[in-house]
């Protein structure tokens, strides 16, 4: 399906944690020829503290509850489709998306994931990269499959892993990065 059209294109940026992605991603929205529309905020956790960006923005959130996955994708999909969302951006969303919710949304899912794809899938990467002597690390925007951060890759940023790089300094330089590239790969996938 192509997203592009005259109108912005209504996403949705699922989060569970600070949100420092999803406030990226509105100000990418915000810019004069962006293509998107930021109208959703979805969480699985309600202390999450980039849920305080729907206030400040004035955009729609909806915490879900988890524990039962299959009743939160119900009601997910239903709030998906009622506000019209065509894109879904994962942002440090930890809930793995089932296969029936991916193929029953009808437009595409993204995930921004803080590593070289498909090295270091999962939690705690950047402890994994330097205890690997990994000379780079870096970030990956792909495709959401029902297999965790196994989807087709669309982009991904190198950065460099120094001498004495701990896992909180990798984190905060490939968060830099993350927020530039999450932007350039939606421009990229509404295109195709
Ligand atoms: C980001 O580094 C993102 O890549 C990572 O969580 C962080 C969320 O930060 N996502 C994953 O690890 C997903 N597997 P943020 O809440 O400040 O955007």
């Amino acid at each position: 399906m192509r997203l592009i059209g005259t109108k912005k294109i209504k996403t949705s940026v699922f989060i569970s944690g600070t949100g420092s992605n999803l406030k990226s991603l509105i100000k990418f929205s915000k810019q004069k020829n962006s293509p998107i529309e930021i109208s959703l905020i979805i969480s699985n956790n309600p202390s999450s503290k980039g849920l305080g960006f729907a206030k400040t923005f004035k955009i729609k959130k909806k915490i879900l509850n988890f524990k039962n996955k299959k009743l939160a994708e119900k009601k997910l999909l239903f709030e998906l489709k009622k506000s019209e969302i065509r894109l879904i951006c994962l942002a440090g969303f930890m809930k793995i998306l089932s296969r029936d919710f991916i193929d029953n949304f009808g437009g595409k899912i993204l995930n921004i994931h803080p590593s070289l794809l498909p090295k270091f899938k999962g939690l705690n990467t950047h402890e994994r990269a330097i205890e690997n002597r990994e000379k780079f690390s870096g970030c990956t925007v792909h495709f959401v499959s029902s297999k965790l951060d196994s989807g087709k890759i669309i982009l991904q940023k190198k950065v460099r892993i120094n001498k004495n790089e701990t896992p909180k300094t990798l984190s905060k330089k490939i968060l830099v990065q993350e927020h530039k590239l999450y932007p350039k790969a939606i421009l990229k996938v509404i295109n195709l």
